[in-house]
């Protein structure tokens, strides 16, 4: 008889019941409905201001902006920044295709490098072997349940005098030695896209503690314009186009990071919970958390996993077997953006500024063993809404990998019978 839910045995525990997301209710309806009847309906108004002025204070930065979403916010900083054609941006091999395709869309050139095995962040040792006499910054990745190691990144920002765009599209609310992830760097730019921690549909923000860089920030994403308040105009006015968001994303917003606070602790508790049980199952790593982290807030969690261990079986085998356990999706990371379908520079002619431009941000050239492994040999994740359930759903994940692991000549002919 089947023991393995993959092969038709009973799961591990019950179904899960995962909290539908995003997490809503009446007090969106009404801020909707209020703006709805306002009929301030376009940008700067007074749902966005809520909105930035609590945002700030929860990150931790001296402003914050609302933007129409986490891929123009970070080309928004890199503009800000006076990045562009003939500059390089060091970014790590494994992220979301925005991280890079961001800055290709300022002309500048993405420079892929590794990441740290244990956290998929970005790896400062390779940042510091990418570094040409073009570099001007380092976008490092808070990439799924881990910080870059911002102790490390901005040693080497200082040294070689680059900026730092912390790219928290994963992190609203995370803490390195009690710093907001987005205030560590220069500018931090946040996704609010559906999928998010906290989210307004579409929607993205951007913080930071320089006076100078706000200013020049609300001009980019607001065709030029210059930002104002009762102390006159600030800034100079620039080129540029529309990247603002609506009142309505605003008001929404306003409610989800009232709700983003009230359960950020849970979550993290949970996932340092689910660590300290992972750790203890032979053949599955949890995700290095570095003493610096004071608070991680999860866009998935997870952990490695060592096909050695398990008889050789591939992580996709792996994750089908647990998700047929645990009944919820269990999926790997990203692909490396060197070899990735969403990552495709030469499938644009807006691209061909110059024979070696075109050359320089051919994806291909960039060597990423360990982001290459983490795609294809070991990363598992699961959807952090997991997070907000009880401590014995936590416990029923690391049961069902133990029940895995006690059945694995089941696991093994299953994969073999299906090769
Ligand atoms: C790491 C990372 N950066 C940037 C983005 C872009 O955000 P958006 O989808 O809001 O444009 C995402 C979105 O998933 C992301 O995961």
């Amino acid at each position: 008889m089947a023991e393995l839910a993959i092969n038709g045995g009973t799961p591990v525990g019950e179904k899960f019941e995962l909290v539908s997301w995003p997490l809503r209710d009446e007090k969106e309806v009404r801020k909707v409905v209020e703006v709805t009847r306002s009929g301030r309906w376009s940008y700067d108004g007074p749902k966005e201001a809520e909105f930035t002025k609590a945002f700030a204070e929860f990150i931790g930065s001296k402003y914050a902006l609302a933007a129409a979403n986490g891929t123009v916010t970070l080309q928004l900083a890199l503009e800000a920044l006076d990045i562009g054609f003939g500059d390089e941006v060091i970014v790590p091999g494994l992220t979301w295709q925005a991280t890079a395709a961001a800055v290709l869309d300022i002309n500048a050139v993405p420079i892929l490098v590794d990441i740290e095995p244990e956290t998929y962040c970005i790896n400062p040792e390779r940042v510091i072997e990418a570094i040409t006499p073009r570099t001007r910054a380092i976008i490092p990745v808070h990439l799924y349940e881990c910080m870059a190691d911002m102790d490390q990144v901005m040693e080497i920002a200082g040294r070689y005098h680059l900026h730092v765009v912390e790219d928290c599209a994963h992190t609203h609310g995370s803490r390195w030695r009690n710093q907001g992830a987005g205030t560590i760097g220069d500018i931090g730019s946040f996704s609010m896209q559906q999928s998010k921690v906290m989210t307004s549909g579409e929607g993205g923000a951007l913080t930071t503690n320089s006076e100078e860089l706000f200013h020049k920030l609300y001009s980019l994403k607001n065709c030029g314009g210059l930002y104002t308040d009762e102390a006159g105009s600030h800034g100079e006015h620039v080129q540029s186009g529309n990247y603002r968001i609506t009142e309505f994303q605003a008001a929404v917003l306003v409610c989800q990071l009232e709700r983003l606070k009230s359960h950020i602790d849970q979550k993290d508790e949970n996932a340092q919970y689910f660590s300290s049980l992972i750790s203890e199952i032979e053949g599955v790593i949890p995700f290095l958390r570095r003493e610096q982290v004071t608070r991680q807030s999860h866009y998935a969690f997870g952990f490695r996993y060592n096909k050695e261990v398990f008889g050789g079986v591939p992580v996709q085998k792996f994750c089908q077997a647990l998700s047929a356990e645990i009944g919820l999706g269990v999926s790997g990371p990203y692909e490396p953006l060197n070899n990735c379908s969403l990552y495709q520079p030469h499938t644009k002619k807006r691209y061909r500024i110059s024979d070696e431009h075109w050359k320089a941000i051919d994806p291909r050239r960039f060597s990423l063993p360990v982001a290459e492994r983490a795609y294809c040999e070991e990363g598992v994740l699961m959807s952090h809404q997991v997070l907000l359930g009880t401590r014995k759903d936590i416990e029923s994940i690391c049961d069902a990998v133990v029940k895995i692991r006690e059945n694995m000549d089941e696991l093994i002919a299953n994969w073999r019978s299906q090769r």
